[in-house]
């Protein structure tokens, strides 16, 4: 077994055969900033969605089988250079870019986290900045991505997008947006990744108001927390000063919150017990 790297959650091994080992860690980030505590249950948790969203999406994934817990075993793909986003509201970096006027997007009066009429595929590179890109210049610079590849990505990725949707509406969430990569195996073209609440923005119906931030599901707790804290000014601070950001110790009630975050979302989507 050969140890490929890690992410920001997973642990990636060669196991040889074209298989890939995807462990999931209890490790947590935001704002870039990868914390020393650990989320107890969330890698199990992670590793428990992506099953789940594989079983249910129709379209060929790279899901051989769950190894434990917190592993799976996948199919090793030659993978596609991009980030596949879809946006089923205008929340997020489409919004600067609509006001800057890079993108356009044919409705009236859009408002924060209004409802777009149609979801949007909305590329971006797989750099460390995750910049937009046209298809145009995606076709240009990747052998690998044909103009039929472009669109064949375009109209799985946003059908995933609907799929999903439907599921995470039923019990009382909203999709906001969405980020699946892609993987070919004999020039066919295969869901690869993982999906997940770190894939996802999620927002609870209950609370969603057009016109306003909302909160995100997962992580916001930590987030809120941070600023509270100033953490965030001093993690901005560090990165304009190119120096390493001092990580704090989250506080004991903090993990326990985080921790219940995922049961939940876990539970309520899946309407399984961890
Ligand atoms: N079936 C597959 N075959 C080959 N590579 C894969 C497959 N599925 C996913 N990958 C790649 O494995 C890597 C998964 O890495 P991981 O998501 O853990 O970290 P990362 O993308 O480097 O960083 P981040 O934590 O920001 O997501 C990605 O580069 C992804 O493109
Ligand atoms: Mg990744």
């Amino acid at each position: 077994m050969k140890f490929l790297g890690s992410g920001k959650v997973k642990d990636i091994y060669d196991i040889g055969n074209n298989e890939l080992l995807f462990r999931f860690s209890d490790r947590i980030s935001a704002f870039d900033i990868q914390f020393n505590d650990l989320i107890p249950q969330k890698g199990k948790i992670l590793c428990k969605f992506s099953k789940f969203w594989f079983d249910k999406i129709n379209y060929p994934n790279h899901l051989i089988r769950v190894k434990s817990d917190n592993e799976i075993i996948v199919k090793k793909l030659k993978m596609l250079p991009i980030e596949c986003v879809v946006r089923g509201y205008f929340y997020g970096s489409i919004v600067s870019r609509y006001e800057n006027k890079l993108i356009k997007i044919d409705q009236n009066n859009l408002k924060l986290a209004s409802k777009l009429n149609t979801p949007i595929f909305d590329p971006t590179t797989k750099s460390h900045t995750d910049e937009p890109v046209s298809k145009t210049n995606i076709v240009k610079n990747n052998i690998d991505i044909t103009s039929s590849i472009f669109d064949e990505l375009s109209q799985a990725s946003i059908q995933i997008y609907m799929q999903m949707s439907q599921i995470i509406d039923s019990v009382g969430f909203i999709l906001a947006d969405l980020k699946l990569e892609f993987g070919l195996f004999d020039d066919q073209i295969i869901l690869a990744d993982s999906i997940g609440p770190d894939e996802c923005r999620l927002w609870s119906k209950k609370s969603y108001n057009v016109g306003n931030i909302q909160e995100s599901f997962d992580k916001q707790i930590l987030r809120d927390w941070l600023i509270l804290h100033n953490y965030k000014q001093k993690f901005d601070l560090a990165k304009q000063h190119l120096i390493p950001p001092k990580v704090p110790k989250l506080p004991i009630q903090l993990i326990n919150k985080i921790q219940n975050r995922y049961v939940r979302i876990y539970k309520q989507i899946t309407k399984t017990v961890i």
